[in-house]
C-alpha cells in the first residue's frame, strides 16, 4: 500500500522512527526523516539508499519549528502522503522533580509539535482526498501514572485527538491511527528512567513489531494499535478495575523511583 508513496517520520534518528523507516523502505516507500541528531539521519539515509532519502534537521520543541519544516517539504517540491508523528520523549521523575521548562518541553514535542504537523500536512491530505497519519502514544494514555504524571497527560493528549481525527477525517479519505507501544527497547527508557529497574526490563518488547504494528495498523485503517498481548491484556485491565486502583497500580509499576 506504501509502495512508491512519501512517508514523513518525525524522530527518525533512533528507535520506533528509525524502524519504521527501515520497513517502509523495505516496502519501496520515499522517505524524509527529521530528528535533531542530523549524523544519525545521514547514516540510515545512506542505510536506505534503496529509496529516495531527504533529511531534515529540526527541534520540535521550537514553537515555530513545525510551519518552518512543512514549508521546507513544499521549498523541497516533496507531498507528504504518510505522516508519522513519533517524536517523542518522557521522564520518570515525579513533578517536584522536574522544572517548569522541562514539563513544558515534553509538552512542546510530544503535543504541541504533534497537533501543528497534523493540521497542516492534514490539509493536503484533504485536497488529494487520499492520506495516511500515525500518531505514537503510549499505553501510558490509558491511565494517569503518579510519579510520570506529565509524560501520561501528554500521551493521553495524542490518543484522545488522533481517535477523534479518526472519525472527523475519514470521510475524506484520511486515515488517522494512534500507535500505543507498552515498554518497548530503545533509547527512549535509558533517558527517562537512567537505569532501566531489571524487573520492567523483562516486560520490554523489541522494536521490530512494535513499528510492523504500527504501520500494518494504519494500511488496515485501524483507530488504535496496542502492540503486544501483556500490553493489551494491560490496557484492557484498566477498563475493568475501578479507578483509583488503576492509578495506584500504575504509580507502583510505572511511575516508582529508586
Ligand atoms: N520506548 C518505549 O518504551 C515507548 C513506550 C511508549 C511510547 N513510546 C513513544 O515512542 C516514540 C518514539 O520513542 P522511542 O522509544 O523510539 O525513543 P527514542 O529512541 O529515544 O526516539 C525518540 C526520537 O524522538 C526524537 N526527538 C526527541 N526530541 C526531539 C525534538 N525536540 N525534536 C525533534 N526530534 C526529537 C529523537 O531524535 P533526536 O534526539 O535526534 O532529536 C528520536 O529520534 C515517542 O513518542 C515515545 O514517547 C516509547
Amino acid at each position: 500500500m506504501f509502495s512508491g508513496k512519501t512517508a514523513l517520520i518525525t524522530g527518525a534518528s533512533s528507535g520506533i522512527g528509525a524502524e519504521m523507516a527501515r520497513q517502509l523502505a523495505a516496502l519501496g516507500c520515499q522517505l524524509i526523516l527529521v530528528a535533531r541528531r542530523t549524523e544519525r539521519l545521514d547514516a540510515l539515509a545512506e542505510e536506505l539508499s534503496k529509496v529516495s532519502v531527504q533529511v531534515i534537521t529540526l527541534d520540535l520543541s521550537d514553537p515555530l519549528a513545525p510551519q518552518r519544516l512543512f514549508d521546507e517539504v513544499a521549498r523541497r517540491g516533496l507531498k507528504v502522503d504518510v505522516l508519522i508523528n513519533n517524536a517523542g520523549f518522557g521522564f520518570q521523575k515525579p513533578l517536584l522533580a522536574m522544572s517548569l521548562e522541562e514539563q513544558l518541553g515534553m509538552v512542546d514535542v510530544n503535543d504541541r509539535a504533534l497537533l501543528a504537523l497534523t493540521r497542516l500536512f492534514a490539509q493536503p491530505m484533504v485536497e488529494r482526498g487520499e492520506g495516511w497519519i500515525l500518531n505514537v502514544s503510549s499505553v501510558s494514555a490509558w491511565f494517569p501514572i503518579p510519579g510520570m504524571a506529565t509524560y501520561a497527560a501528554s500521551k493521553a493528549f495524542v490518543q484522545t485527538l488522533s481517535r477523534a481525527l479518526h472519525e472527523e477525517l475519514k470521510p475524506a479519505g484520511i486515515t488517522v491511527t494512534t500507535l500505543s507501544p507498552g515498554g518497548t527497547r530503545t533509547e527512549f527508557s535509558c533517558k527517562a528512567r537512567g537505569k532501566m529497574d531489571p524487573s520492567l526490563e523483562k516486560a520490554m518488547m523489541p522494536v521490530e513489531p512494535v513499528a510492523r504494528a504500527g504501520l500494518l495498523g494504519l494500511a488496515r485503517g485501524q483507530s488504535v494499535v496496542v502492540p503486544g498481548m501483556l500490553y493489551r491484556f494491560m490496557t484492557g485491565l484498566t477498563r475493568c478495575l475501578p479507578d483509583t486502583w488503576v492509578v495506584r497500580l500504575a504509580g507502583a509499576v510505572m511511575g516508582r523511583h529508586r
